[in-house]
C-alpha cells in the first residue's frame, strides 16, 4: 500500500474488543490502520470490515516478530505515526497458585510488548511528531486483584512517563488511558464461571454502568489528536468515576463480588 494518506495508526491486539473498536474509530477519522494481533484470523476479521486497514500477525512478546512486522510495513509503504499498545492478557489464577508462566505472560504481553513495539517504531514516530498511547488499566492505580496483570499495567504507566520525557525532544507524545471495566472477550473466562459478574460490577461504578469499547476508543482518539498537542506523560482514567472513589475497601468489595 503506497502513500496511504492521513495518519498510519498501528493498534496491537486489534483483533478483538477495545482494539477492534479503536481500529474502527481511526479508520472513520480517515486514518490507515494496521490491525496487529497474534491471532491472524481475528485481525483479518477486524480488517475485512474496515476501509484503509491491513491485518498483521505479530506476537508482541517476540522481538524478531516485531522487527519483521516493521520491515513488512515499510515494504508496504506504511510508516506508523501513532502506536496504540493495547494487546494484553489477564490471568485469573489466584496469586498463591499463580504459575510463573502466567505471571511472565501477562508482564510480557502488556509491558515488554509495549517496549518492543514502541522501540521498533521510534524512527517512524519521530519523522513527523508521532504519538504513543498505552492502554493500561485502573488496576495500575489501585488494588483490584489480578496481580500479574496489575503489575504489568503499573509498569506501563511508568514507561509512559519515562518515554514522554525521553521522547519529548523528538516531538513524540506518550500517554496512557486507564480503562475501568469494559465488556469484551477478556471477560469470557470469568463470565463462564460467574455469569453475574459484570452486572454486579456495574453497580459499583459511580456513573452506574460499566464501559463500552467506544468510551475508551474516543478517549484514545482525543489523546492522539491535534486537540491534545500539549498533553504528554499523562495516564487518563476512563472509568465512570471508579478511581475517584478511591477507597481500598471499595476495591476489595469489587474483587469479592466480581
Ligand atoms: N475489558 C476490560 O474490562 C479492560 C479493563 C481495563 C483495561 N483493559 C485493557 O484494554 C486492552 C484491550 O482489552 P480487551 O478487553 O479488548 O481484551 P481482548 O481480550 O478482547 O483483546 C485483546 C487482544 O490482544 C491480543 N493479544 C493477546 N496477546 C497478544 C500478543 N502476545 N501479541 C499480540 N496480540 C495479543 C488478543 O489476541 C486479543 O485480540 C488491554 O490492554 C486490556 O488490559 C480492558
Amino acid at each position: 500500500m503506497a502513500d496511504p494518506g492521513g495518519r498510519v495508526v498501528l493498534v496491537t491486539g486489534a483483533g478483538s474488543g477495545i482494539g477492534a473498536r479503536l481500529a474502527g474509530v481511526f479508520t472513520s477519522d480517515g486514518d490507515t490502520v494496521v490491525v496487529a494481533d497474534q491471532d491472524l484470523d481475528a485481525a483479518t476479521r477486524t480488517s475485512a470490515a474496515l476501509p484503509r486497514s491491513v491485518a498483521c500477525e505479530v506476537d508482541v512478546r517476540e522481538e524478531d516478530q516485531v522487527a519483521a512486522m516493521v520491515v513488512d510495513l515499510h515494504e508496504r509503504g506504511l510508516h506508523p505515526d501513532l502506536v496504540v499498545n493495547n494487546a494484553a492478557t489477564c490471568s485469573d489464577t489466584p496469586f498463591e497458585e499463580l504459575p510463573l508462566t502466567e505471571w511472565r505472560r501477562d508482564l510480557d504481553v502488556s509491558l515488554t510488548g509495549a517496549f518492543l513495539v514502541s522501540r521498533a517504531l521510534f524512527d517512524d514516530l519521530r519523522r513527523e511528531g508521532g504519538s504513543v498511547i498505552n492502554v493500561a488499566s485502573v488496576n495500575a492505580a489501585r488494588y483490584f486483584g489480578n496481580e500479574a496483570y496489575s503489575a504489568a499495567k503499573a509498569g506501563l504507566v511508568s514507561l509512559t512517563r519515562s518515554l514522554a520525557v525521553r521522547w519529548a525532544p523528538h516531538g513524540i507524545r506518550v500517554n496512557a488511558v486507564l480503562p475501568g471495566t469494559i465488556q469484551t472477550p477478556i471477560w469470557d473466562e470469568r463470565l463462564r464461571h460467574d455469569p453475574g459478574a459484570l452486572d454486579r460490577a456495574a453497580a459499583m461504578y459511580p456513573l452506574g454502568r460499566i464501559g463500552v469499547p467506544d468510551d475508551i476508543a474516543h478517549a484514545v482518539a482525543f489523546l492522539a489528536s491535534d486537540k491534545a498537542t500539549w498533553i504528554t506523560g499523562v495516564s487518563l482514567p476512563v472509568d465512570g468515576g471508579l478511581l475517584a472513589v478511591g477507597s481500598t475497601s471499595f476495591a476489595r468489595s469489587i474483587e469479592e463480588h466480581v
